[in-house]
């Protein structure tokens, strides 16, 4: 998967947290996106993001596939 490929991340209920985590020595939690049910998130991979946590249930298109998150809150 490269820099500027996109993942798109649909809320299957409130409170979905897209969590992005920096790129580089350190990673750390650098920003946090808040999707309630049925709202969508289209995000890449860029120079400062290298990852991305996504807590609650989701489904998530990647160019991989799709993967599902059901992780508690
Ligand atoms: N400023 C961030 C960046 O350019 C914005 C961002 C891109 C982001 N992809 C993300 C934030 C994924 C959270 C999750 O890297």
């Amino acid at each position: 998967m490269g820099q500027n490929d996109y993942v798109v991340i649909r809320a299957k209920e409130d409170g979905v947290h897209v969590i992005g985590l920096t790129r580089g020595n350190d990673t750390k939690f650098h920003h946090s996106e808040k999707l309630d049910e049925g709202e969508v998130m289209i995000a890449q991979f860029t120079e400062h993001t290298s990852a991305m946590k996504i807590r609650g249930k989701a489904e998530i298109q990647t160019a991989f596939g799709i993967v599902e998150s059901d992780a508690k809150k």
